[in-house]
Order: structure tokens, then C-alpha cells, then sequence
């Protein structure tokens, strides 16, 4: 046996995927081949989910039935959007939205079926289902005419439940984008967290149930919501230079920055980057893009670190008027089509995942028994 450790995985190839490719040579990001510049410019979010889960992408009448078992499938009950209603809103919204997928699970009625056809349904219905449960967690009541208007695509759905108000074509756009950036990303932490769940064999609500406890961590998911956070501290100290030497100085890490896998840049955050900036400018208010640019070229200098997506991401949230808490949400909103991508692969062709540890305890010892431990 090969007893070297590589320290959080790095490098290590553990498993097969033909999803989704990581690879600076390729361009950076393309799922099932696909480089991810043209499905974000081109796509609408229901194609990349689509593209996810069938493996290639719609003809037009396959999305329009896709579009419409997406909508169809839209309501979650009553007990359950009451029940997350009225949970503390101290708790962290990732924590109850880990609950919600979780309760989904329970009520959904195909629970005890893992076959390919299966999983198919239940992850289009947990995609469909996903924005009325993020309302929930922001205690938003929809509207019945939003909430039966099935001409509304899930991007513009989702905002327009999440903020109350009819968003115009660019808002729509940046969301679109955003979920078609997030959707997928290979054996990142929670994807490999899901897979590791499905390969006992477990069902693809409990595999997404550990996803979403995986992302949730700032070095991960989390991120987004910390760039946010930290922006509005820069704005607040008024100088960008000096606010990151105390945080260096410190020996903390900026948020938004660095990357497992695209040591040289992430070609999702140029896209998302020239998002946040049109969306400044629109709406008058560019502070946001000057911070991030100057700690974009500091890091580089200082750190040779580049911006990952949910650097940009987060003021482009912020223009958008979404509350902070649910900014890591909105990525599992997105990177559901992903997981169950994961899921039905790894159920596909499974084999239990099971690896081994170089034990580091102590040399064996001779048992005392509890009296004679005094
Ligand atoms: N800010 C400051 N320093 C950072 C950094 C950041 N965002 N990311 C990495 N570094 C530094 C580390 O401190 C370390 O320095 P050292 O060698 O002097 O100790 C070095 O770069 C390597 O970091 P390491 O943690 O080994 O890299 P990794 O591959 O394990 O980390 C991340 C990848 C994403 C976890 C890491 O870059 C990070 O914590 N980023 C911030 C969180 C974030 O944006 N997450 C979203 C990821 S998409």
C-alpha cells in the first residue's frame, strides 16, 4: 500500500467524472466540454441544469419540457415553508436551509428509490424547489400571482420572490449568470462530501443534506457572504491599503482570494467582475468596483493571489439588494444541479468510497482495567 499523505487530498485523483473539467489548459472551467464563458453568455440557467443532468444540451422542445417540469414542480407545503418560518432568525440560514433539504427528503415520496430515473425527478423537483424555500428563510411571504406565474424563468422567479419586486432584464441576467457559474465545480469539498454520502448507497436528499454542511464553512461556500462583510468594513475604515496590511499583518485571510485547483486566476471571476462593474455603473453607485479593484491588484502584488467567483459575486448580490445571509444560500440554489449531477454518477457506477489514514496514536499498550488504573 502507498503510504504517502497528501495533505486535504492535494492532488490526489479520487475518482472518474466526465462532468466537469478544472484545468488552466482547457481555459480554465467547461462542464461536459462546454467552456464555462459561452454557457454563461449564451445559456439560460435551466439548459446548464439540464446539461448537467442529461449530459448534453436540450433541443428546444427538450427545454421547454424541462422549463415546465421545473415550474410544475415549484410548490413546497405549507408545514414546511411555516416550519422554516418560524425558526429563530438567530439561526444561521445555511443551518436551516440544511434542515429544509433534509425535510424534503422525508416528504418526498420517491424517498426509498435510488435508480437513475429516480434521482433524475427528485433533483429537478429540489431545483424547482429551491427558491420558495430561500424566500422562507428570509420570511418572505410570495405573492400567489408570483408564485403561479409560469412564465417567469427560475432566475427571475428567484429574485423576484427573494426581493418583493418585479426585477428588470439586467437584474434577471446577473442571476442567471451567477447560477450558471456556481452550478459545478468536480470534486470540490461538498460535491466530494455528496459523493462520499451516495456512495454507501444513501439517497441523493441526504447526500445534499452533507453538501450543504460542507459548504457552509467560510473557507468554501461561506466565502461570499465574508467578502460582503468585509467590503463594507473597508468602506467603513476608508482605505483599502491599510485595512489589508492589518489583516496581513494579522496573518488573516482575505476572503474571496486563492483557490484549491486555479492557482492562476479563476476565469469565473471575469465574468462576474465585468457584472458587478455594469451593475455599479447602472445603478450609480461604483464604490463597491473601486474597493474590490484596488484589493484585487494589492493581493496580487502582495500575496500573487487572485480572486475567486465569490469575490465579485458578493457586491454584485449586494446591488442587487439581496441581505447578506443569503448570499451562501443562493450558491446552494445553484450548485444543486451539480451535486445530483455527483449523486446519480456516483450511484452509476458505484463503489463505496473508503479511504485509509496513516495512523499516527500511540504503540500498542497492555489493558489496565478500571481499578486497577488508580
Ligand atoms: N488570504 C491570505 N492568504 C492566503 C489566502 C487568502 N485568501 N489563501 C491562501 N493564502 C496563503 C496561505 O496563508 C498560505 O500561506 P503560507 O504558505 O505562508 O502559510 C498559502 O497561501 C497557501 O494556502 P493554503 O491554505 O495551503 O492553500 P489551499 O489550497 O489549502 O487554500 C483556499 C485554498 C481557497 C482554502 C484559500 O485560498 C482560502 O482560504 N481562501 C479564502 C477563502 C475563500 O475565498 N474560499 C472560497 C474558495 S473558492
Amino acid at each position: 500500500m502507498d503510504r504517502t499523505v497528501h495533505e486535504g487530498l492535494e492532488g490526489v485523483l479520487a475518482g472518474e467524472s466526465a462532468i466537469c473539467e478544472v484545468n488552466h489548459e482547457v481555459g480554465g472551467l467547461r462542464y461536459y466540454g462546454y467552456e464555462i464563458a459561452d454557457l454563461a453568455e449564451h445559456c439560460s440557467f435551466e439548459e446548464v441544469a439540464y446539461l448537467l443532468l442529461m449530459g448534453t444540451l436540450p433541443q428546444p422542445d427538450e427545454l421547454r419540457e424541462f422549463k415546465e417540469e421545473l415550474v410544475a414542480s415549484r410548490p413546497v407545503s405549507h408545514k414546511t415553508l411555516d416550519f422554516l418560518r418560524q425558526i429563530s432568525p438567530s439561526v444561521k440560514r445555511m443551518d436551516v436551509l440544511r434542515t429544509a433539504v433534509s425535510i424534503l427528503g422525508m416528504e418526498e415520496t420517491l424517498h426509498n428509490k435510488n435508480d437513475h430515473v429516480t434521482n433524475l425527478k427528485k433533483a429537478t423537483r429540489l431545483i424547482a424547489q429551491m427558491p420558495v424555500i430561500l424566500a422562507a428563510l428570509l420570511d418572505q411571504n410570495t405573492k400567489e400571482e408570483v408564485r403561479s406565474d409560469s412564465s417567469l424563468s427560475h432566475a427571475a422567479y428567484l429574485l423576484t420572490i427573494l426581493t418583493g419586486i418585479r426585477p428588470d432584464p439586467f437584474a434577471v441576467k446577473v442571476i442567471d449568470v451567477s447560477l450558471i457559474l456556481y452550478a459545478e465545480h468536480e470534486f470540490n469539498a461538498s460535491t466530494f462530501a455528496a459523493r462520499v454520502t451516495a456512495s454507501s448507497l444513501s439517497d441523493l436528499h441526504s447526500a445534499i443534506t452533507s453538501a450543504i454542511g460542507t459548504l457552509k464553512g467560510p473557507l468554501h461556500g461561506g466565502a461570499n457572504e465574508a467578502v460582503m462583510e468585509m467590503l463594507l468594513e473597508i468602506a467603513a475604515h476608508g482605505d483599502v491599503a491599510d485595512y489589508l496590511a492589518e489583516r496581513l499583518d494579522k496573518k488573516e485571510r482575505i476572503m474571496g482570494f486563492g483557490h484549491r485547483v486555479l492557482r492562476k486566476g479563476d476565469p469565473r471571476s471575469d465574468i462576474i467582475k465585468n457584472y458587478a462593474k455594469k451593475l455599479g455603473e447602472r445603478m450609480g453607485d461604483e464604490q463597491w468596483y473601486k474597493i474590490s479593484t484596488t484589493l484585487e491588484t494589492l493581493m496580487r502584488q502582495q500575496k500573487g493571489l487572485y480572486p475567486n467567483l465569490d469575490f465579485y459575486s458578493a457586491s454584485a448580490y449586494y446591488l442587487l439588494g439581496l441581505p447578506i445571509p443569503i448570499y451562501t444560500p443562493l450558491f446552494v440554489c445553484s450548485r444543486i444541479a451539480g451535486w445530483a449531477a455527483h449523486v446519480m454518477e456516483q450511484h452509476d457506477h458505484n463503489r463505496l468510497i473508503r479511504p485509509r489514514c496513516a495512523y499516527t496514536g500511540p504503540a500498542a499498550k497492555t489493558f489496565v482495567s478500571l481499578e486497577e488504573r488508580v
